[in-house]
């Protein structure tokens, strides 16, 4: 098992996101999001780079994509998993992958940790979390917050083996 990290914030139904866009803004999430990614590799797929602001300050970005995208010189863009692997291992440090629905589930098998914001609302979406096999994730509660009414908890799923 490699030292992946999927890193999500997630409704009731696992949605994720609509029109290449986030469901919830909220701002403790945000913070939450960046300390836990901030000084480390974050790997995603392009559509979640293109709906990113611009680039994250301090983070090294990988992109996948099957085209033959020109991206700023500073992004590391990789064309399939196998190679994503290969580069993950070559690193040798942990991964944070951000999204999106597809980069998710592509990669929730390789992963040892998952690190969800799990929001107390639903809404419509057009792109969702993989299910989470209680079989396969051990829950842990970190924390439990609200914002603007509404309720979120931060959870730490570690493998079981
Ligand atoms: N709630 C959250 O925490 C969260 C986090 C991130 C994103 N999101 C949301 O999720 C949505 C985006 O997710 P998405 O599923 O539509 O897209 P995505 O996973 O971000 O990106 C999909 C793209 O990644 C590339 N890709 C995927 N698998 C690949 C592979 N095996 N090899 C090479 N390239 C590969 C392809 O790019 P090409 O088409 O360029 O070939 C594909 O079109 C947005 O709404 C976003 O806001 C939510």
């Amino acid at each position: 098992m490699k030292n992946i990290t999927l890193i999500a914030a997630i409704g009731k139904n696992n949605e994720l996101g609509k029109d290449n866009n986030l469901l919830w803004r909220i701002k403790e999430d945000l913070k939450f999001f960046k300390e836990n990614t901030i000084g480390k590799t974050i790997l995603m797929g392009s559509k979640t780079f293109y709906s990113l602001p611009g680039l994250l300050p301090n983070r090294k970005h990988v992109v996948l994509t099957k085209q033959d995208l020109k991206l700023d010189p500073s992004v590391v863009i990789l064309h399939s998993v196998e190679e994503a692997l290969q580069y993950i291992e070559s690193l040798n440090e942990e991964v944070m992958i951000i999204g999106g629905g597809q980069i998710y589930k592509e990669f929730i098998d390789y992963s040892n940790k998952l690190l969800i914001t799990e929001i107390d609302d639903e809404k419509e979406a057009d792109t969702f979390f993989p299910l989470i096999k209680k079989q396969v994730w051990k829950k842990e509660i970190l924390s439990e917050h609200e914002e603007n009414n509404i309720k979120y908890k931060h959870i730490l799923y570690t493998r079981k083996n």
